[in-house]
């Protein structure tokens, strides 16, 4: 059976990318495999500093994964943080790991070039993702299509390592949904935590219809025949939060002329509020018994530290430190 990893950074407030591009293509491959699903929590270094917001994080994504689907008896749950092991797998990787490979990471120089300061953590991060996904003996890594390059670099990490050491490391594969690869956020931009243009999955009800209503919209007058209407934010949203024919009578009638944005924007809301609306009360449930949701994530850490105690004595021998 494979063994399915992915993690997501307790770094804000989940959003409907993270869970149509990552979250649930993981909640809908578990039954089949032999699934690890983790919090990266040291990867939330780089992005929070308040200790405060990084438990509140990391605690809020628990009950998100765990309200939209994730079963514990399925799964392994845990935090990455739980499992420390990891850092020092990041030192025997790092120390392979070429620094133009490093250089030429997308997500660091986005970064960057958005003015985040940059640090050894930041410039390292890749490694660290290796690590993630190396320590746990992982076959497929189901991801959204931002995180490909990660996992061409885990890839070459490993082969590295083996052809150094001798086979040490599972070589794992990437697992990209093309029709889910990137989700827009409301600017049109890839939806992003840091982008602050993101439709949280769970949220105030006033707050997050306000800001589906925002959306900015062209001039056009609702009469006006709209043979662009694919292109439309609220058209490529409404397709994920709706049933096919919804969507597709929702594009035909923007195309056709005669729908307004407005009603179009208040579809997708309504659309979107009614497609959580059953995980919403699941969440509010966990939310009130977090000695439950503690026992889940230190179960979780038990049997992923099994896991990781053998890859890393195997990978300690193989360079010689064992
Ligand atoms: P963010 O960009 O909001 O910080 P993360 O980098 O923490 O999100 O991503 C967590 C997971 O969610 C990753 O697997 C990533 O590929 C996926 N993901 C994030 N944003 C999107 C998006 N807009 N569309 C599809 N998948 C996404
Ligand atoms: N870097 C990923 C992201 O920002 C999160 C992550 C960390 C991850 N370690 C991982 C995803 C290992 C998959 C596998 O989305």
């Amino acid at each position: 059976m494979p063994r399915i990893l992915t993690g997501i950074t307790p770094s804000g407030t989940l959003h409907i990318g993270n869970y149509f591009g990552a979250m649930r293509p993981a909640i809908e491959l578990q039954a089949g495999g032999d699934a690890f699903y983790f919090i990266a929590d040291y990867h939330s270094l780089t992005a929070v500093t308040d200790p405060v917001e990084r438990r509140a994080y990391t605690q809020g994504i628990a009950l998100d994964w765990l309200a939209c689907g994730l079963d514990p008896a399925k799964a392994v749950f845990w935090r990455q943080s739980d499992v420390p092991q990891v850092c020092e797998l990041t030192w025997l990787l790092g120390s392979l790991t070429p620094m133009g490979l490093l250089e030429r990471a997308h997500s660091y120089k986005d970064k960057t070039a958005k003015g985040i300061s940059p640090n050894f953590g930041l410039f390292a991060y890749p490694v660290l993702m290796a690590a993630d996904i190396l320590l746990y003996d992982t076959n497929v890594v189901p991801v959204g299509r931002d995180q490909k390059q990660h996992l061409e670099m885990t890839r070459d990490i490993a082969i590295k390592y083996n052809q150094t050491y001798g086979e040490t490391f599972v070589v794992p594969e990437e697992r990209i949904a093309e029709e889910v690869a990137v989700i827009p956020g409301l600017d049109g931009q890839k939806m992003s935590k840091s982008y602050g243009n993101t439709i949280e999955i769970f949220g105030d009800e006033k707050a997050l219809r306000k800001k589906v209503m925002g959306i900015v919209m062209d001039s056009r007058t609702p009469q006006e025949p709209k043979p662009d209407a694919e292109k439309n934010l609220a058209i490529q949203l409404l397709k994920f939060v709706a049933p096919a024919e919804v969507a597709v009578d929702f594009e035909n009638r923007l195309r056709a002329g005669g729908l307004g944005y407005g009603d179009l924007k208040k579809a997708l809301f309504e659309h979107y509020w009614s497609c959580f609306a059953p995980y919403r009360a699941k969440r509010a449930e966990l939310a009130a018994s977090p000695d439950y949701v503690e026992q889940v994530l230190r179960d979780g850490a038990q049997r992923a530290h099994a896991v990781a105690e053998k890859t890393m004595a195997r990978a300690l021998k193989a360079c010689g430190l064992r």
